[in-house]
């Protein structure tokens, strides 16, 4: 008699019954590993942040070395320092026109948008993040200025920035621009809206920029568009001359 072919085989148990045992198996093991907890955990703190931000911060980290003290002007609500925590050990400091209270060993103050309220070299690293496309030229440059008077090793930027600006990004960047005003200015008495043109610079024009500032060393434009759905995102390093160079 002719050998059957494996394929030709009946199966064990039909597969609507597999997929049936595999479920009601999968439920249990659920319940027994919630049941089996020590503990009852409270929220992990990366629940609070989408996968893009995460990226971005681990890319910010890595230009941070661990014990670093780090100010971070225009905080808002202080969600990249919360991010960097997860990759850092840092001491983290927020400024802001209109900060939510200092929580979670995150000190944030008050400040007027103009100069900060630090000695000179008190931080390792400064962070504007989508800050400076928000003010003037010469406003920006105050800021970067004062930025590089209270941090010892690097100044890091996020901002809207593309190696240029086609129609559409023109369009979105003046929507943005009209909207914040509107709301900064509702929110905080310190807010100066922009004079002339706001920052929505292109990656060469954010090199000009800050190469051109004294004790800025070296800069350099790291696009993190495969990080976000939208192509803008960027991180720019500038690297501060120490007393050595
Ligand atoms: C787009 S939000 C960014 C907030 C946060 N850094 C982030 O990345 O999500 C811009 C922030 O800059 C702050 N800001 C700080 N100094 C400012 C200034 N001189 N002019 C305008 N906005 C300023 C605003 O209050 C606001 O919180």
């Amino acid at each position: 008699m002719p050998a059957r072919l494996a394929e030709d085989s009946p199966p064990v148990l039909p597969h609507i019954a597999i997929e049936l045992a595999s479920a009601v198996l999968r439920s249990v093991q659920a319940i027994a590993a919630f049941a089996a907890q020590p503990v009852r955990r409270g929220p992990r703190p990366w629940e609070e942040h989408t996968a893009s931000g995460l990226l971005a911060a681990a890319r910010l980290a890595s230009h941070i070395e661990p014990g670093s003290r780090v100010l971070d002007v225009g905080c808002g609500s202080a969600h990249w320092l919360r991010k960097l925590r997860l990759f850092r050990e840092i001491d983290a400091v927020g400024v802001d026109l209109a900060p939510p209270p200092s929580s979670d060993g995150i000190t944030l103050l008050r400040y007027d948008g103009q100069s900060l309220p630090f000695p000179d070299k008190s931080f390792d690293v400064t962070l504007f993040g989508y800050v400076l496309h928000h003010v003037g030229r010469e406003h920006a440059r105050r800021l970067v200025d004062e930025a590089v008077r209270v941090t010892r090793r690097r100044v890091l930027l996020l901002e809207d920035s593309m190696p240029e600006f086609d129609f559409w990004y023109r369009l979105r960047n003046r929507c943005h621009r009209l909207e914040t005003e509107l709301v900064y200015a509702a929110q905080a008495d310190a807010y100066v809206p922009p004079d002339g043109d706001a920052m929505f610079l292109t990656h060469a024009q954010w090199h000009a920029f800050l190469s051109a500032i004294p004790g800025i060393a070296s800069v350099a434009v790291v696009p993190l568009a495969e990080l976000f759905r939208n192509a803008h995102h960027t991180l720019v390093v500038a690297e501060l001359a120490t007393a050595g160079d």
